[in-house]
């Protein structure tokens, strides 16, 4: 069986204020260990110094006792018949000598017997050593220079010195090493505790300041991300967001990048204009051009259909080609309509908004593909109330023709189309279902674009036999799209072999 791992809780990235906050507080902690450090090593240094000092005149004082004099040779008191020192050399003579520090711990040595003891730091008396204790001195008692020596026991550290008085008795002093160590620690805690409040006030210090100093960074990204949201890609826009100017100062680093990022977004609202009007131009060249094309298209038309019906006896390739001219002209003019449509719609010009019967529009369409597609079956499915919306109803009838004739030219003869109108929340949904062949794959991704069209050629060939050919262009699903987004509405394919389906939805008001 596998152990499931216990889930790792997602790591929190490395912002720059956490890396500016958390260097700022690493360094000031690594430089206050680096001053505790110093601080307690040089005190304990000065302090082991001063007990040196105090040692050596405890050990001068000692050798007084001892009635032989150091290098203190003027005091001579254990020399004195009638002393309290005077006698046999002991460590007591010491211990008691006048003016000897709390603490003092004394060996002598007369060349036969060892005595040893030192005076308790709080009551005052002499005491004595264990035999571990003395052991431990006694090595140490040719040691002329101070030594620190651990006695173990209640003693702990202790700093001693040997010396031999002038009547040449062996002699050992020694002082604790416990004032010396709780200073220290002393110090390295007052230290510790001053770092810690420090770095703790320096954190939120830092904190601030790097969130002050980064908030030039947010703006910035407040601005960018309204420019993401806007549709640059279409239509008319003016790209007027810009970083403000306080935080645009080339002085500073973030400023440098506010000042970079408005000549950035110049730039783009420079391409983004030059892109507008060349599109305007366009669109106004299609329009001029599919208008002036409309009227010498209806003078062709005209002028074919009255020679045609002028009752003079013309050759059968004349009547023939003649009506070639009429049919192509009335394809052409449908083709500049559609154009000077979609120019129309593009330029955003205004609808005529008007409440439309969209039950009447559906049965009106059904008829007339009813009418062109005599191969087709035609269903027709309406709720029982009318449905209305606001609408262009020209346009409207011209969405749910070209989605028929889609049905009718695309799809062979005996297949069945479905229109069904119905109600949904705020809108109105028109479903036109087939169960034809289904729109060519790889066509499905451009299917809304102008003159995006698949290789119908076959099923074409044989409407074209019955009703008039209107000619595949590519623009049919074009005006769909175009209209139904004038409208605030939209329009959706799913399509497979056997069943295709294009969703209209409108808004109601
Ligand atoms: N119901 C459908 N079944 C199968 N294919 C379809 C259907 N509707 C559309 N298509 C495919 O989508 C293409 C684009 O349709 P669209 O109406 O835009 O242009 P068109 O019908 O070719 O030309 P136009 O409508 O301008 O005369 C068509 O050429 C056809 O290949
Ligand atoms: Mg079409």
């Amino acid at each position: 069986m596998t152990k499931r791992r216990p889930r790792r809780r997602p790591r929190l990235p490395w912002t720059l204020q956490r890396r500016l906050v958390l260097t700022v507080v690493g360094l000031l902690a690594l430089v206050s260990i680096t001053i505790g450090v110093v601080s307690v090593v040089i005190l304990r240094a000065s302090l082991l110094d001063r007990l040196d000092v105090q040692l050596a005149s405890a050990a001068d004082r000692s050798a007084a006792a001892l009635g032989g004099g150091g290098d203190n040779d003027g005091d001579r008191l254990g020399d004195l018949p009638g002393s309290p020192y005077f006698g046999t050399p002991t460590a007591d003579s010491i211990l008691s000598g006048p003016a000897q520090p709390p603490g003092l711990l004394a060996l002598v040595y007369d060349g036969s017997t060892i005595t040893t003891g030192y005076t308790d730091d709080r009551s005052g008396a002499i005491e004595a050593l264990t035999a571990q204790q003395v052991q431990l001195l006694a090595d140490h008692v040719n040691q002329t220079a101070p030594v620190t020596l651990n006695l173990g026991g209640e003693l702990g550290d202790y700093r001693v010195q040997a010396e031999t008085s002038r009547s040449g008795t062996l002699y050992l002093v020694g002082l604790p090493l416990t004032g010396v160590a709780a200073t220290a620690a002393q110090l390295a805690v007052i230290i510790g505790l001053v770092s810690l409040a420090g770095l703790v006030v320096v954190a939120v210090i830092a904190a601030w300041v790097v969130r002050l100093a980064l908030r030039p960074l947010q703006r910035m990204t407040a601005t960018a991300t309204r420019v993401a949201q806007l549709p640059l890609d279409r239509g008319e826009v003016s790209l007027s967001e810009r970083v403000p100017a306080d935080d645009t100062d080339p002085r500073t680093e973030v400023g440098r990048v506010g000042a970079a990022l408005n000549r950035m977004l110049d730039h783009v609202d420079r391409a983004l204009e030059a892109r507008q009007a060349s599109e305007r131009k366009v669109r106004q060249f299609v329009a001029d051009a599919s208008h002036e094309l409309r009227t010498p298209l209806a003078s062709i038309r005209g002028y074919s259909e009255l020679t045609r019906r002028s009752g003079q006896e013309l050759p059968p390739d004349a009547i023939h080609a003649l009506g070639r001219i009429e049919s192509e002209s009335v394809r052409m003019t449908g083709l500049v309509e559609d154009l000077l449509l979609l120019a129309r719609l593009d330029e955003g010009r205004e609808l005529d908004m008007q409440p439309v019967d969209l039950t009447r529009v559906l049965v009106d369409a059904v008829s007339d593909a009813h009418a062109a597609g005599r191969d087709h079956v035609w269903n027709l499915e309406l709720p029982e109330e009318p449905i209305e919306a606001i609408g262009d109803e020209p346009r409207l009838r011209q969405v749910i023709a070209n989605l028929l004739a889609n049905a009718r030219v695309h799809t062979p003869a005996g297949t069945t189309v479905v229109i069904a109108l119905a109600a949904e929340g705020n809108g109105v949904v028109i479903t036109v279902t087939d169960d034809g062949p289904g729109i060519p794959e790889g066509l499905t991704a451009t299917l809304f674009e102008r003159f995006a069209r698949g290789d119908s050629s076959r099923f074409r060939a044989a409407n074209a036999a019955g009703a008039p050919s209107t000619g595949s262009t590519g623009l049919g699903l074009a005006i769909v799209a175009a209209v139904l987004a004038a409208h605030r509405g939209e329009v959706t394919v799913d399509s497979r072999p056997g069943q295709t389906t294009f969703r209209v939805s409108l808004p109601r008001a």
